[in-house]
């Protein structure tokens, strides 16, 4: 009877917090949903959309009813600052233009600003999450007049001395990536006293977050100007017949192949790939006409022969203003020309460079025809005034059936980076979804305890009768490698780069490295090499990082670069500079590295601009650790890794004075690249080139210890390896090294910034080590495993002395 009740007590508690935990896991479907569809733009709302009539004082309908309202209205919540001192509008008769946007205007004679309210992160309005915005401006000046003036949004400059052209209308477009906090303020400031400023109109809107390149609205995402966008092989497409509103400019003035070039039209129906491109990337308009290089070969009639198909590109070519920063390029593509699957197959090129190879829309739309697919690019900010588009059939592709295709092109410069304070939406939502899901996953615990439990009751009564098949039980669960469309950038990396999942943990987006070392910003390098440039960056956590930028090629290098990957990762120590990551997207080949705060041991001994000199100590110490590090790659696998390339230069130093050898991945690359490798030696690390490898080019670690003979040479005595200004006897450090340790003249090289302050058994020991280094033939000198021996043992009379002065001073 008790334990009846205390059933029902139990059955009804039970009852009671599976209804709460109910309502708690709806709760996270509907957060969750609600910040999924945030995130990819699938219901987009206009959250923002303020249209103004700068200096009318009727609100105005155009495009097919969109209102602009005049920007002195008092109901507006739009505000103008100082709009009676230093502003005033004007209009003009309707012959001046037909638009009735541009027959007024605000005329600024000093600096002025407009206030938008953005609805507020933590308001009520659950449809509002933070958006990149979109900023049109309309400029139509009336006269040649002095107007100059510069545009900035919440501080943050977007141009400067802008003068808008004469006599044609200028829309100016800016995508701001994160909501800047409220107010917004859009300020006009002349550049000069007698200068002006004005605007027409002007159009601030929610965007959804596709139109940005970037995988996320990251702090520091970079403002994006529009430069061209472009409805290839298509006609004008005017903000009414757009989604978003945008203008798109017909493609012949740009198309510098207009010999090969077709243009086609497509009427049927366009397929937007679920996850994919949506009509607000590109309206339907942009994806149903493209410049082609073949027309559609039918299959049915022959009646026009095609004798043989073009093997060209389509080139178009962009002039662009010069930037610090760099272009982001994207690409609209949809194949409205083959009449079946998997059939056209092209490359893609950006300034020459590759972006695609083999690309294959019929996959990219998920094996649907006239399914709309971009590509994003970014291009650096070396270009040299223009940026060149090409496409051309690809190798793979069939001669008769060998194609190209582009729909529609997208410029953007990148204006360096936003500094607008991230809005805290996304936080908020994510406590929702953290809460919802803890409760959720208690339930489901609680339940599955329950279970068990009566489960395990169950069959321990059950035990004799029937046991239980226990593999039955730990099948693994299946795994579905599904085709997640991701449209960004990493859809752009060629198949053939596809590294092993074991590097997948370094990969870093390119537009990571790009914001790290904004955008390789001249002031960013550090150095150059025979491999490409290398720049400072700082990764958005704020690591510092090095970052080595290969020279973009051929497949070739790319191998190469794969195989130089694989070694730095499996090659791990505390004396080698580690790989942090690398990236391939995008043809790039780069490497980025731990960052070595106090730079190469070279410029801590002697140079122009060298830094404060190293103590006998802290110079025995780099010494150690750096023979720690080569010791490591001669012993760490069956196959010695040799470096090749052993000088004060690849040794670097970090911030706590500890030394690391950098540079050794380079020096297992393919054999043609030895030869270049070899030639770089003879030009530029003369004085460290082993003379028996000179002699057989036959390269074994001796050849390192030799390298590192010389080392410790340029330590002891601080002088450059080959010293052209010298008597010629002592041009050569090694050479006249020896002499004088052979004549046991050690005085006549050591660092004057030593006399005196170092022992001389300790300085002498050294020499002795660096002499056996140097020796003519590999066999007489000793292992690395030795030199590291040796080191450590002057350092203990070093020391030994040291504290034996220091007791005596005591005493
Ligand atoms: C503005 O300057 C251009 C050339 O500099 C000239 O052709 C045009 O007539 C000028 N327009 C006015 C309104 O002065
Ligand atoms: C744009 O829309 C208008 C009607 O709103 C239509 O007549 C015109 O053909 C459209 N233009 C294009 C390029 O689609
Ligand atoms: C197309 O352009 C790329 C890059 O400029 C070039 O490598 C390729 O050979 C060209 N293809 C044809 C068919 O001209
Ligand atoms: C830009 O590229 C050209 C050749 O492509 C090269 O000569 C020049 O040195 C580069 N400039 C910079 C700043 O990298």
């Amino acid at each position: 009877m008790l334990s009846e009740t205390m059933l029902v007590a139990t059955a009804s508690l039970l009852f009671s917090i599976f209804f709460l935990h109910l309502i708690s896991f709806l709760s996270l479907l509907a957060a969750v949903s609600a910040a999924s569809t945030a995130g990819e733009g699938g219901e987009f709302s206009l959250a923002v959309n303020y249209l103004l009539a700068c200096g009318r004082t009727s609100s105005v309908s155009v495009d097919g009813g969109r209102i602009f309202l005049p920007d002195s209205s008092s109901s507006s919540t739009v505000s103008l600052s100082f709009p009676r001192l230093s502003s005033y509008s004007i209009s003009t008769p309707q012959h001046f233009h037909p638009t009735p946007l541009y027959r007024s205007a605000r005329i600024f004679r000093r600096p002025s600003s407009y206030s938008f309210p953005l609805p507020s992160s933590s308001s009520s309005s659950s449809s509002y999450s933070p958006s990149p915005l979109v900023l049109r401006l309309h400029f139509l000046p009336l006269s040649n007049g002095s107007f100059s003036f510069s545009i900035s949004v919440s501080g943050l400059p977007l141009l400067s001395y802008f003068t808008p052209s004469c006599c044609s209308t200028n829309v100016l477009e800016f995508l701001l990536p994160i909501s800047p906090p409220s107010p917004l303020l859009l300020s006009f400031t002349p550049s000069s006293p007698s200068s002006l400023a004005f605007v027409n109109a002007i159009e601030l809107l929610s965007s959804p977050s596709s139109i940005l390149p970037f995988h996320d609205t990251a702090p520091a995402s970079p403002v994006l100007q529009l430069l061209y966008r472009v409805n290839v092989g298509g006609p004008a497409i005017t903000p009414a017949n757009d989604t978003l509103w945008r203008s798109w400019t017909p493609d012949s003035s740009f198309l510098v192949t207009p010999s090969v070039a077709n243009a086609v039209s497509f009427p049927g129906w366009i397929n937007y790939p679920k996850g994919g491109a949506t009509p607000l990337d590109a309206p339907k308009p942009v994806y149903s006409t493209a410049q082609v290089l073949n027309l559609e070969q039918s299959s049915g009639s022959n009646s026009f022969v095609s004798s043989s198909p073009i093997n060209s590109n389509l080139t178009w070519v962009f002039p662009i203003p010069s930037s610090n920063h760099g272009y982001f390029v994207r690409m609209h593509f949809c194949d409205i020309v083959s009449p079946v699957l998997n059939q056209l197959f092209f490359d893609v090129y950006i300034n020459k460079y590759s972006v695609s190879t083999d690309l294959d829309l019929s996959f990219q739309g998920g094996f649907n025809l006239a399914s709309p697919y971009y590509i994003d690019h970014f291009v650096g900010s070396n270009v040299s005034g223009h940026i060149q588009v090409d496409v051309g059939p690809s190798k793979r592709s069939l001669p008769e059936r060998a194609n190209a295709i582009l729909n529609g092109l997208e410029i953007y410069r990148i204006n360096g980076a936003a500094i607008f304070h991230p809005n805290f939406r996304k936080k908020e939502l994510l406590a929702v979804v953290f809460i919802g899901f803890f409760l959720g996953t208690s339930f489901f615990l609680f339940v599955l305890v329950v279970l068990i439990v009566l489960a395990c009751q169950k069959w321990r009564s059950q035990r004799l009768s029937c046991p239980i098949d226990s593999s039955a039980q730990c099948s693994p669960l299946p795994v579905f490698s599904g085709n997640s469309y991701s449209r960004i950038i990493e859809m752009a990396t060629p198949r053939a780069v596809a590294f092993s999942t074991s590097n997948l943990s370094l990969k870093i987006p390119l537009s990571e490295i790009l914001l790290a070392t904004n955008y390789f910003q001249e002031q960013f390098q550090i150095g150059s090499g025979g491999f490409g440039k290398v720049y400072k960056g700082i990764l958005r956590d704020g690591t510092p990082i090095a970052v080595k930028r290969g020279a973009r090629g051929s497949q070739q290098g790319l191998q190469e670069f794969r195989a130089e990957v694989e070694l730095l990762t499996k090659i791990r120590h505390r004396h080698l500079v580690s790989l942090i990551g690398y990236c391939t997207e995008q043809s790039e080949m780069i490497l980025a590295y731990e960052f070595m705060g106090k730079g190469p041991l070279r410029s801590h001994l002697y140079g122009a601009n060298h830094n404060p000199p190293l103590s006998w100590k802290q110079r025995l110490h780099v010494c150690i650790g750096s023979a720690r590090g080569l010791h490591y790659l001669h012993t760490c696998s069956c196959q010695p890794i040799i470096h090749r390339d052993v000088k004060s230069t690849n040794i670097l130093i970090d911030e706590k004075y500890i030394a690391k050898v950098a540079d050794f991945g380079l020096s297992r690359m393919g054999p043609h690249l030895n030869q270049t490798h070899v030639s770089t030696c003879v030009k530029g690390s003369f004085g460290y080139l082993d003379p028996e490898y000179f002699k057989t080019q036959q390269l074994t670690e001796k050849s390192d210890v030799y390298s590192f003979g010389v080392v410790m040479l340029e330590v002891l005595c601080a002088r450059p390896v080959i010293d052209q200004s010298l008597p010629w006897e002592q041009i050569n450090l090694a050479e006249w090294s020896v002499h004088c340790l052979n004549k046991g003249n050690l005085d006549r090289i050591v660092d004057p910034c030593l006399k005196g302050k170092v022992d001389s058994m300790s300085l002498k020991k050294f020499g002795e080590t660096a002499e056996r280094c140097l020796a003519q033939y590999g066999v007489d000198r000793p292992a690395m495993g030795d030199v590291l021996w040796n080191l450590e043992y002057v350092l203990q009379i070093h020391e030994s002395k040291h504290c034996q002065q220091s007791l005596s001073q005591q005493c």
